[in-house]
């Protein structure tokens, strides 16, 4: 993995901007409080604005969550981790629970709506059924960096590709605590460099693929910066397959740091 810049977000102006705003702008554990909901139906965490489909089980155990459009962000907040608490000191935990953005959520009420089982992993031990008779609780929640040990992202050659005239990925697995906003392919050996485009959610898409084996980059960023991340070597061979994953050989780890203002605070309630 190559990074051609590791400054994120805070960039010279900010430092600066630092001595007279000392509460920041810049902070990459943004505490924000709000409402979360749950639902019954796993439908919505499996179908899934982000197009993870059914690997969203896969992913953090199943711990997936529909977010609101200022968490979704038209498809870049997919793939997001955030652990979130509810705040109840008597029924709540003090960890909470680790979500992965999995989906798009209408209701205008929470900034995420979980599965009955995820939701409740936010209560002490004896607790969950109580939480469960809340509903929707009150809760503060942070971005958190995503850590999947052991494992590179991947990716999934997404179901509305055409070999070999149109292809469409989605990447599963990805790490850090950055944004993915740029995705380009070129045939391994060539630096002909070929930009996809986000078509909707985590999946992105371009006419005419390269031909042949094909190396992958992907731009990364959060705030003010951002650096590519280089796969080396051949990620898609030349007769990729509607359906399969592949490993991409890399692995995001950086944590960007958000542009978070407002932030609600910077320290949990209870917490840490
Ligand atoms: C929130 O959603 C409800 C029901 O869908 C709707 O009636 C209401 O106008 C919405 N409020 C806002 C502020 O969008
Ligand atoms: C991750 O990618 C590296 C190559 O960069 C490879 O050696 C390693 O086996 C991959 N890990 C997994 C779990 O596939």
């Amino acid at each position: 993995m190559i990074m051609e810049s590791k400054t994120l977000c805070c960039a010279g102006w900010i430092l600066m901007l630092m001595f007279i705003l000392p509460t920041a702008f810049c902070c990459d554990r943004c505490l924000h409080k709000s409402k979360v909901s749950y639902t019954s139906s796993s439908q919505p965490v499996n179908a899934g604005a982000c197009g993870y489909e059914s690997l969203a089980g896969t992913l953090n155990s199943g711990d997936v969550a529909t977010a609101s459009a200022k968490i979704y962000r038209e498809g870049v907040g997919c793939g997001g981790c955030y652990q979130i608490r509810c705040t109840d000191p008597a029924i709540c935990s003090k960890s909470g629970v680790k979500v992965v953005v999995s989906d798009l959520t209408q209701n205008n009420q929470t900034d995420f709506v979980l599965s009955t089982r995820t939701f409740s992993k936010m209560a002490q031990p004896t607790k969950s059924s109580q939480l469960i008779k809340m509903g929707l609780v009150d809760t503060e929640y942070k971005r958190i960096p995503c850590e999947y040990p052991g494992k590179n992202m991947t990716v999934k050659i997404d179901k509305m590709s055409n070999y070999p005239y149109f292809l469409a990925v989605q990447f599963l697995y990805q790490g850090g605590q950055t944004d993915i906003t740029g995705v380009e392919v070129a045939q391994v050996g060539t630096s002909n460099w070929k930009f996809m485009t986000r078509n909707y959610g985590a999946v992105w898409s371009m006419q005419q693929p390269p031909e042949g084996p094909m190396s992958l980059r992907v731009l990364v960023t959060s705030g003010y910066d951002g650096f590519w991340v280089w796969a080396k070597t051949a990620v898609l061979p030349s007769n990729w397959k509607v359906g399969s994953v592949y490993d991409s050989g890399v692995q995001i780890k950086e944590i960007a740091q958000e542009g978070c203002s407002p932030c609600d605070s910077q320290d949990w309630y209870l917490l840490q």
